[in-house]
């Protein structure tokens, strides 16, 4: 069964009623040039293997696509090479595919050798879910930027490879400051990620170390390239800013320094010497004390293009982080209008015609940080010129830690669609992200992931449906969140739809119940901003030195981040957006206590206070977080007992610790403004 969590949703099980298909399925594979360790020779391999698991049928390895009854892949330059068949080729942009199904004849083309493996692994699902019927399509990606990052640390304070945020074991990259021997594990991660269309991972956190750069480390990363490289995933590198100081020794990091410019051009020709496909860079620089061009007077696009111009004859691009912003100049008690969120479009207002082509600015999707409901970033309205990525976070930081179920996907789907009205347009967050709102060739998305050793991969079986719906809205931002679920589901656990009308049940209801009995009304999660950020600690929520405050006293709540009187964030957004939250009236419940600072007893849209939602909610969910626990008993013998085992002891946990958190806020709430719950239930005990 630790083959079953490590093979998440690319388990090819058998399905019910597997005989039956044989004669409507291919009974050969042909590649088309294909070359071992490339993903065409990779897609091969996997139909062998899914076709073999999924029904029992051993296909044999031909060389005629002529023939009958046989699976083609390769590229469409390949394919019309061999005097294909095709009456008119498709038309792909990069690591795009044509998939067409006709019996057990099955073509298989894509862009590139890439997309020739996502059109093979686009097959495999279909079957794996039991659609084995005839089609044709052609499908491209939104996007270019369809990226992993991993916060994992070569070496954390002891002497093995953590990963930051990271809760499902330690790094599979790194051990001991260097990179792993056996990097088996990263191969397996390279093939999941394929398989729902990713195309890079940057393997070190963001918090990155110098030493990553020594000759022996670059050959190291060079290895963990080559494990990628069957599944067309590529390696891309997180840098500090300061190394040419720390690892170098140069006296200065100065972006504008022509040792420091020489410094990094070196560093970057030795990597591409060694991994010839890396992706690019990954910075993040001025930010919760890191160094960046800001120490040199320099602003953060000097700072970005200094990379942007090393990685350019190299075909790299760089991925510059906007969560820029710097704790030690917030002052809570001397500064009503000190607020942390405005610290990304301050920090790149007016830097939009400076950055190169190859600069993509990533952005987490709220101003904060991965909160359980924030409003959409300001700052993708602003980069006209410079594509934007949006960062979502798949390990739940602030989100349980995996020791909750929390579906993301409805969370994400909201994001998507929400409606920036930039210059009174139509704006959706997914649209400006695809580039397409503001005609930008390079951007997308960034999904810190965090797998580790753990034979679950995040901790948690049911975590990993967040990895997988976050791969398919990469692909494709319209994906359905709860027919991204079906399908995950019937390819991790079953088919039988109990099994599939109980996980969809507990998933789609897990944000709402975990929104309700964490943090409600915009006011941020709750969680321990201090210690690991898990667990209810709303007084940590304010006076802490992060700047993630709730501005909570006896009688009031919320920040005030208005422009008439309030910090003037809302004043970043473009004025339709802009005037609905500066607004009380207009400004929607979930974020009115982003936006505004009011009395516990301000009367809500719903006709509740705000005391009392705080009150009802934290009930609510919670009650919802209790029937996990006999819903998944439901299914009892419907999935293996090991993962059974495992997802009830999380769900178990769950329902107590969602009391936990009930009580822990609601008495804090009670204790700090003295209005008793309508109710009756809080405080008595
Ligand atoms: C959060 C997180 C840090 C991380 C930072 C970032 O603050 O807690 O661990 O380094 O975000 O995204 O840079």
């Amino acid at each position: 069964a630790a083959e079953d969590g490590l093979s998440a949703w690319l388990r090819y099980a058998p399905i019910p009623h597997a005989k039956h298909y044989h004669d409507k399925l291919p009974s050969a594979v042909v590649t088309l040039n294909a070359t071992e360790g490339l993903p065409v020779y990779t897609a091969g391999e996997e139909l062998v293997d899914g076709i073999n698991g999924i029904f029992g049928k051993e296909l044999s390895v031909g060389d005629d696509c002529e023939r009958d009854s046989v699976v083609t892949v390769g590229t469409v330059a390949a394919y019309a090479k061999n005097g294909g068949c095709v009456d008119e080729l498709p038309d792909l942009i990069e690591d795009g595919y044509h998939l067409r199904i006709d019996g057990g004849n099955v073509l298989i083309l894509g862009q590139n050798e890439r997309g020739a493996l996502y059109g093979a692994f686009q097959y495999l699902a279909r079957l794996a879910q039991g659609q084995v019927t005839d089609d044709t399509l052609t499908s491209n990606p939104e996007v270019p930027v369809r990226w992993v990052n991993q916060w994992d640390n070569m070496r954390d304070g002891g002497t093995h490879g953590s990963v930051e945020r990271g809760y499902g074991g330690d790094s599979i990259f790194f051990w001991d400051g260097v990179v792993r021997e056996d990097l088996t594990r990263a191969g397996q991660y390279a093939r999941l990620l394929a398989s729902i269309g990713l195309n890079a991972v940057v393997v070190n956190n963001v918090n990155a170390n110098e030493t990553i750069l020594t000759p022996s480390n670059m050959d190291g990363l060079a290895r963990i390239a080559d494990a990628f490289r069957p599944y067309g995933i590529q390696l891309g590198l997180s840098l500090r800013f300061d190394s040419p100081q720390l690892l170098g020794d140069l006296d200065t990091f100065d972006p504008l320094d022509d040792d420091v410019v020489a410094w990094w051009q070196e560093k970057t020709d030795e990597l591409y010497r060694r991994i010839p496909d890396m992706a690019g860079y990954l910075v993040k620089a001025n930010s919760e004390g890191q160094p960046g061009p800001l120490t040199y007077n320099r602003t953060l696009a000097e700072g970005a293009n200094l990379f942007a111009h090393a990685l350019e004859p190299h075909g790299g691009i760089i991925m510059f982080r906007a969560f820029v912003y710097d704790h030690r100049s917030l002052d809570q008690d001397a500064d009503w209008k000190a607020d942390r969120a405005n610290a990304a479009v301050d920090f790149f207002e007016g830097l939009d015609p400076d950055f190169e082509d190859n600069v993509v600015i990533q952005i987490k999707y709220g101003p904060i940080d991965f909160q359980v409901r924030e409003p959409v970033s300001p700052l993708f309205a602003h980069l006209r010129e410079t594509g934007s990525a949006v960062e979502l976070q798949i390990t739940q930081e602030y989100l349980g830690q995996q020791a909750h179920l929390v579906y993301l996907a409805p969370m994400w789907r909201e994001l998507l669609d929400f409606d920036l009205r930039a210059d009174g347009e139509d704006s959706t967050l997914a649209s400006i992200v695809s580039g397409q709102r503001f005609n930008q060739k390079l951007a997308g998305y960034a999904g810190v992931v965090n797998v580790g050793h753990n034979t679950t991969w995040l901790g948690s079986h049911l975590a990993m449906s967040n990895l997988y719906a976050y791969g398919q809205l990469a692909w494709d931002s319209s994906s359905d969140p709860v027919e991204m679920l079906e399908a995950w589901t019937k390819m991790t656990f079953s088919h039988d739809q109990e099994v599939i009308d109980v996980i969809t049940k507990l998933s789609m209801e897990s944000w709402p119940a975990y929104e309700d009995y964490t943090g409600n009304l915009g006011v941020q999660t709750l969680t321990d901003i201090l210690l690991g950020h898990y667990g209810p600690n709303p007084g940590s929520q304010d006076g802490n030195p992060w700047g993630q405050w709730t501005r909570a006293d006896a009688d009031s709540i919320g920040m005030d981040r208005t422009v008439w009187n309030g910090t003037g964030f809302a004043g970043q957004y473009p004025d339709e957006v802009y005037e609905k939250y500066e607004n009380i009236e207009t400004t929607p419940d979930n974020l009115l206590l982003w936006f505004h600072h009011v009395p516990y007893t301000h009367v809500l849209k719903s006709n509740k206070t705000v005391i009392q939602h705080f009150y009802d909610a934290h009930y609510r969910g919670s009650a919802v977080a209790q029937t996990f626990v006999p819903l998944w008993e439901s299914i009892r013998g419907k999935v293996d007992e090991e993962r059974y085992e495992h997802v009830l002891y999380r769900l178990v946990y769950q329902a107590g610790h969602s009391l936990v958190w009930r009580d822990s806020v609601t008495n804090f709430y009670l204790n700090k403004s003295g209005i008793p719950d309508e109710a009756g239930r809080v405080g008595n005990y």
